[in-house]
């Protein structure tokens, strides 16, 4: 059963039940009401015969003891005239005896009704026979000056309150039956407009189990519905977007084993063709820079594994720096004036505008970057000065900035991947490996600090720490 069936037959179930137990209550409370309006209206023309026939008998009898001969003679009279007014059937007792009928139907049964016998002990009393119709007996006592007891008896038919009793009843199976068909649309309706959303869900959800990733739900309504349409929709965007984290990553770990082994090559095949020159060759001088070339590219292979270990050292996760205070000026003088020489081969000036300052950092590292932004600036840029700022305020920040040939767009976006390098270390004599800016990038994170590039080929390259 699905669940657009399940919401009509609860909604019919409940209405028919609530009809179940309405109905009867209902009817007889309206019945109950009818009848006792029936006993009240006899009640009150009761009391009034009484007294007339009291009234009638006393005034007709010479004496008081003529008030039986009066009664006996008078009775079906005083019945009938009782019934024009009463509207019901009228007989008067006495001596359990049935001295007037205000119709000549006999009665079927000869013994004396005990109403009859209840009025005759000076009581009031009635009691309702089944049947189709109904019928209620009623009888009260007539008193004749305190001697003579009389019963006077109404036998009322009751088919109008039958009759309205079966209406009501007919009316109230209609009206279920309507309401029930009624209730059944609405259901469907409603039941429509809560499944809609699900059935949709449940369609996207398996195109997505499938692994199309790019449908969404139609969020309509705010309700619990809407909110779960809501909450499926964010984690498909967050699945979405972890995938192509994931592709991207992938990517990226392709390039690098690419460029890894592309980068290796070469000066792989340099040693090897050296050292195949050394087994053929007696000449000292070819021998002499066999050996040289060798020992150069070994040691460039060796610099650029030592730099691979500490990036991978540097991405672990629970690597741990070793972090103390440290006077930033001073560290800056001391690697500026290590990097002097080599800047003055190039003809580049450095010029240090440096602010009081200290912070917690892993000296050998910070060194590292400093090294790395300034190498760089020396060996790409073609600049004359290159100047290096350190400011203190809320933070530390640390610009080292070059006027030469600024970094072109393409090689900016990829700066920090691992063995990306610009045009110029790619075609010039300049041997960079592209591993720098990755390394100063992963020390700075490292620091909880921040690394921006600008640059362009009017202005430069500025390259700013915060810390
Ligand atoms: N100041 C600069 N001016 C011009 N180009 C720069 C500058 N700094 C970096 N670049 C470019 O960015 C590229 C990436 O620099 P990065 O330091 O990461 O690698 P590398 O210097 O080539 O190699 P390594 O640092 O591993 O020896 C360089 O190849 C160079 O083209
Ligand atoms: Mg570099």
């Amino acid at each position: 059963m699905n669940l657009k069936s399940k919401i009509t037959a609860l909604n019919i179930a409940a209405l028919l039940i609530m009809l179940i137990i309405l109905v009867p209550v209902i009817t007889k409370i309206s019945d109950n009401y009818n009848l006792s309006t029936i006993l009240n209206y006899l009640q009150s023309q009761g009391e009034y015969a009484t007294i007339y026939v009291e009234q009638y008998s006393l005034n007709k009898a010479k004496n008081i003891f003529e008030v039986p001969m009066v009664m006996d003679s008078d009775s079906p009279y005083l019945t009938s005239y009782l019934k024009r007014t009463i509207k019901c059937r009228v007989q008067i007792f006495y001596n359990n005896r049935l001295l007037g009928d205000s119709e000549e139907i006999p009665d079927e049964s000869r013994t004396i009704r005990p109403e009859v016998q209840e009025a005759f002990k000076g009581n009031s009393a009635y009691f309702i026979k089944s049947g189709k119709p109904r019928t209620l007996y009623m009888a009260m006592p007539i008193n004749i000056s305190g001697r003579y007891s009389y019963s006077l008896a109404f036998i009322y038919d009751l088919a109008e309150e039958d009759k309205m009793k079966s209406n009501n009843i007919n009316i109230f199976i209609i009206t279920s039956l309507l309401a029930a068909t009624f209730s059944a649309i609405l259901s469907i309706f409603i039941s429509n407009r809560i499944i809609a959303p699900v059935k949709n869900l449940s369609e996207i959800t398996k195109k997505f189990s499938k692994g199309d990733l790019y449908p969404r739900v139609k969020v309509k309504d705010n309700d619990e519905v809407g909110e779960l349409a809501h909450n499926f929709n964010s984690m498909a965007d967050s699945i979405q977007d972890m995938i192509y984290k994931l592709k991207d990553e992938q990517n990226k770990q392709k390039n690098f084993f690419d460029n890894f082994t592309h980068e290796i090559r070469t000066p792989l095949t340099t040693i090897l063709g050296y050292a195949e020159l050394l087994w053929k060759t007696d000449n000292t001088e070819v021998k002499d820079k066999s050996l040289f070339h060798i020992t150069s590219e070994g040691q460039r292979l060796l610099k650029m594994i030592e730099s691979l270990l500490e990036l991978s050292r540097l991405k672990r996760y629970d690597f741990l720096i070793n972090k103390s205070e440290v006077n930033l000026k001073e560290l800056l003088e001391e690697v500026c004036d290590s990097m002097h020489y080599k800047a003055r081969r190039y003809n580049i000036k450095l010029n240090l505008q440096l602010d009081e300052a200290s912070y917690f950092i892993d000296q050998d590292l910070f060194k590292q970057v400093i090294i790395n932004i300034l190498d760089n600036s020396i060996k790409y840029s073609k600049t004359d000065n290159i100047d290096i700022i350190l400011k203190k305020s809320d933070n530390i920040k640390l610009t080292i900035k070059d006027y030469g040939i600024g970094i072109d767009e393409e090689t900016l976006k990829n700066i920090y991947e691992p063995y990306y390098k610009g045009d110029l270390s790619r075609s010039s004599k300049i041997e960079g490996w592209g591993l720098g800016l990755s390394i100063v990038r992963e020390i700075i994170e490292k620091h909880d600090g921040n690394v921006k590039i600008n640059s362009s080929r009017e202005n430069g390259t500025e390259v700013i720490i915060t810390l």
